[in-house]
């Protein structure tokens, strides 16, 4: 499989987030669609996580570093997103549309945007402008609910 890399830190992800939750790890060697769709829903729950975060630190006018270092981890996650839908895992309890598939080119560009978008809220909290970091912030957030309206059923 050419995304090893991807699903073994997806895998890692979901592994953290499970033991959070105080539940068995899923096995990496086995790696069937249910495991493929479990550990990118634990990852996007991750991704709230780091959305909620960020919001409590500027809301806070705290310092703006932490939110380049979780700018930076989402990034990392939404580059490698393609990857988490390879075709057949839109199974069991996935909420993702056929359109993941079949309009694979508008997805990839969802993604892109994801990164991009990241890709600013990282530099301008680096920069340490809070006005910015806010802005851009809102931006990324949009960008989350713009996937969604098209990729992810209701
Ligand atoms: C490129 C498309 C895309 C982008 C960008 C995107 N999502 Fe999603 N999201 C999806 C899809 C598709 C699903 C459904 C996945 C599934 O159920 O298999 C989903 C599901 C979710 C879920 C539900 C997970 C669960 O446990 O069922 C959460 C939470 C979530 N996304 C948060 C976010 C956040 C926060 C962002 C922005 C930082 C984001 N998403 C950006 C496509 C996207």
């Amino acid at each position: 499989m050419r995304m090893t890399g991807a699903r073994l830190a997806g895998v890692a992800m979901a592994a953290m987030a499970l033991a959070a939750m105080g539940q068995a790890v899923p096995a990496l060697a086995q790696g069937g669609a249910g495991d493929v769709v479990a550990e990118r829903k634990a990852g996007l729950k991750q991704m709230s996580g780091h959305l909620e975060a960020i919001k409590e630190i500027l809301d806070s006018r705290g310092a703006l570093e932490p939110v380049a270092g979780r700018a930076a981890e989402m990034q990392r996650f939404f580059e490698t997103f393609p990857a988490r839908f390879p075709p057949g895992s839109d199974t069991g309890e996935s909420r993702a549309r056929p359109a993941v598939w079949s309009e694979r080119a508008g997805f990839e560009q969802a993604s892109a945007n994801m990164v991009a978008a990241l890709g600013k809220l990282r530099a301008a909290a680096a920069s340490g402008d809070a006005g910015a970091t806010s802005t851009a912030f809102r931006e990324a957030g949009g960008t989350c609910g713009a996937c969604h309206r098209n990729y992810r059923a209701r």
